[in-house]
């Protein structure tokens, strides 16, 4: 594997989710330092909690040297535009930046959310590309501005392990409400993963006005009836995302879209997912976060095989 920037990127994605789930068994038992003699970089230009912790642990279980930059807050304001005089607020190019980066480390890894006002210059992936293309090494993405295939990895783990049955399980990813907008990158992606990966029936239920982008979602089932969705699944994950066709926008929805216990009784007793973080009363209610059918936290932990598993595969390409 050179880049990680999505679920392209990955051979077998059913491979990498068995080869995750046998590091996590394996623990650090082995001994085996893979990553010894390389340095990772991991640049935040946005908050995280799980992507920054899970990434430093994987890293260091793998035995690399990592450094972590809040590119937000302790970086030169950086210019990404070609061509540009920068006769204004950003004092570095990002071609210059990258290029020392890639001088400085073996892998970068890349955190930049979407402006969520400009849906071309968003979807061009034009934050990351600039990376990939100037410095000169892997590329991993810690969530970029259309996708979070670091999340979506650690969910079909979460789900692999939470499901036995001869059969493809119905996993329904519905829309919950939110007080402001935020990005489709972790509902695209996971979408993207799940079709890729072939092994379970996919079900996205939204409001009217919430379709994802074409481009993450073909073969998906898609209703606008949450109710219809949630019948007989296996696994809900719950999101919010803003509109794409009105970009960036808060629509208005007049049913309540938060998933309750009551909701869920109509499941196949499914388990319920979240990225995290989770605004709790309003995405979802406290009764299914604190009920047993929650696997918020599950999917958090596995955050850190994901990453071990895709920082492995880089390294053997390095070597
Ligand atoms: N799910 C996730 O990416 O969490 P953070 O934003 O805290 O990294």
């Amino acid at each position: 594997m050179k880049h990680f920037l999505s679920v392209n990127d990955v051979a077998d994605p059913d491979a990498l989710i068995r080869k995750a789930i046998g590091m996590k068994h394996q623990a650090l038992s082995s001994g085996s330092r893979p990553g010894a003699g390389k340095r990772i970089g991991l640049l935040f230009f946005n908050p995280s909690l799980r992507t920054r912790i899970s990434t430093q642990i994987a890293a260091q279980n793998l035995g690399m040297e990592v450094m972590v930059l809040n590119a937000d807050r302790e970086n030169w304001a950086l210019e990404f535009t070609d061509g540009a005089v920068m006769d204004g607020a950003t004092v570095e190019h990002i071609k210059d930046a990258a290029r020392v980066l890639g001088r400085y480390f073996d892998i970068l890894g890349v955190r930049t959310f979407p402006s969520l006002r400009n849906k071309e210059e968003d979807y061009s992936e034009h934050v990351l590309n600039q990376f990939v293309r100037y410095a000169g090494i892997p590329v991993v993405s810690l969530e970029s501005a259309t996708l979070h295939p670091l999340q979506s990895l650690a969910d079909l783990i979460t789900i692999s392990e939470h499901f036995s049955e001869n059969r493809k399980p119905r996993v329904v990813l519905t829309w919950a409400p939110h007080i402001k907008p935020l990005p489709q990158c972790v509902a695209n992606s996971f979408a993207q993963w799940v079709l890729a990966w072939n092994k379970a029936e996919l079900v996205i239920a939204h409001p009217q006005g919430y379709e994802l982008d074409e481009a993450f979602m073909q073969g998906a089932a898609v209703t606008h009836r949450q109710e219809e969705a949630l019948q007989a699944a296996d696994f809900v994950y719950v999101k919010n995302w803003s509109s794409v066709r009105n970009y960036g926008q808060l629509l208005p929805v007049s049913e309540n879209w938060m998933l309750t216990l009551e909701k869920l009784k109509i499941t196949r007793n499914a388990r319920v997912m979240h990225c995290l973080p989770v605004r709790r009363n309003v995405e979802l209610s406290d009764e299914v976060l604190d009920s047993p059918a929650s696997l918020v936290t599950e999917q958090a932990s596995n955050r850190v095989w994901a990453a071990q598993a895709v920082l492995a595969e880089i390294l053997v390409a390095l070597r």
